[in-house]
C-alpha cells in the first residue's frame, strides 16, 4: 500500500470571513477539527501535516498531538499564500510516502468515503481531484459586461480533497514558485506543466467555508448530519 501523508492548509487569515474560520466553534469544537476526523479514521492515511498560523502553531500542536494518538501529526507554519503553505506542508512531510492528500481546514464535511474516492482513482493519473458538476450558469465577465456564456455541461468545480504523486506535485510547487505562478489550487499548477490530473465527482455537502454567509449553510449541513 502506497504510504499518503494528508496535508491540511490551514494558515489562511479569514479576510472574506473576517477572522480565523477555521479555529471558529462548532458544535462544541474547532471547525478544523471536524475536518480532521475523517483523516483521523481513514487506515489510508499514515500521517496527517497540518499547516497552521505561525501564532498558532505550539498551541495547535499540543492540543493534536493530544487529541491524535493512532498516527504522526506534525503542525507547521504556513505562508502568505495558500500554496506557499501548501509547500511548507509538504517539505515536512515523511520521506517515505509516495502521495499527498491536499485538503482545505475550512471544508469540514468531507468523509472517508471521498477521501478513499479520490486516493482510489489516484493509480491510473498523476493526481486526482474531487469536483462537482456545476448547476449554475456561468458566465464569463469582464468590466461589468458578460462576454461569453459557458456551456453547463463542460463544467465542473474544484474541490479538495486533492491527491497527488508527491514527486509531481513537489515539481509543480517548485516550478510555480520559479515562475511567480499562483494557482488557486493545486491541480492547476500539475495541469499547466503537463501532468494528467484526473476527477472523480463530489458531494454538495463538501462546500468551503468562504463568508459569514457560508456558516449559515456550514451549521445546517452540522445540523443535518447530526441527526442523520
Ligand atoms: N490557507 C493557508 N495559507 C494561506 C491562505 C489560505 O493555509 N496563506 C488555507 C486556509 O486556511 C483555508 C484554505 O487555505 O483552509 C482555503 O483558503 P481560503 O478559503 O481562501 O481561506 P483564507 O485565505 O483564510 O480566506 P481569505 O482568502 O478570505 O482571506
Ligand atoms: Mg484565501
Amino acid at each position: 500500500m502506497m504510504k499518503i501523508t494528508a496535508v491540511i492548509p490551514a494558515a489562511g487569515s479569514g479576510e472574506r470571513f473576517g477572522g480565523k474560520k477555521q479555529l471558529k466553534i462548532m458544535g462544541g469544537r474547532p471547525l478544523l477539527f471536524h475536518t480532521l476526523k475523517p483523516f483521523i479514521d481513514s487506515d489510508l492515511i499514515f500521517e496527517i501535516v497540518v499547516v497552521a498560523p505561525k501564532n498558532d502553531v505550539q498551541q495547535l500542536s499540543r492540543e493534536l498531538k493530544s487529541m491524535i494518538s493512532v498516527k504522526p501529526v506534525t503542525v507547521v507554519a504556513g505562508g502568505n499564500t495558500r500554496q506557499k503553505s501548501v509547500f511548507n506542508g509538504l517539505k515536512v512531510a515523511s520521506d517515505s510516502s509516495e502521495l499527498i492528500c491536499v485538503h482545505d481546514a475550512v471544508r469540514p464535511f468531507v468523509t472517508k468515503e471521498l477521501i478513499e474516492k479520490a486516493v482510489s482513482g489516484c493509480s491510473e493519473h498523476d493526481g486526482v481531484i474531487v469536483a462537482q458538476p456545476s448547476t449554475d450558469t456561468i458566465k464569463k465577465v469582464m468590466d461589468n459586461q458578460i462576454l461569453e456564456t459557458l456551456q453547463r455541461e463542460i463544467i465542473w468545480r474544484a474541490q479538495t480533497p486533492q491527491v497527488f504523486s508527491k514527486s509531481a506535485l513537489q515539481e509543480a510547487l517548485k516550478m510555480a514558485e520559479e515562475e511567480n505562478i499562483q494557482g488557486t489550487d493545486e491541480a492547476s499548477l500539475l495541469e499547466r506543466i503537463g501532468y494528467q490530473v484526473g476527477f472523480v465527482e463530489g458531494s454538495s455537502l463538501n462546500i468551503k467555508i468562504t463568508t459569514k454567509e457560508d456558516w449559515v449553510f456550514a451549521e445546517a449541513i452540522y445540523n443535518h448530519l447530526q441527526h442523520d
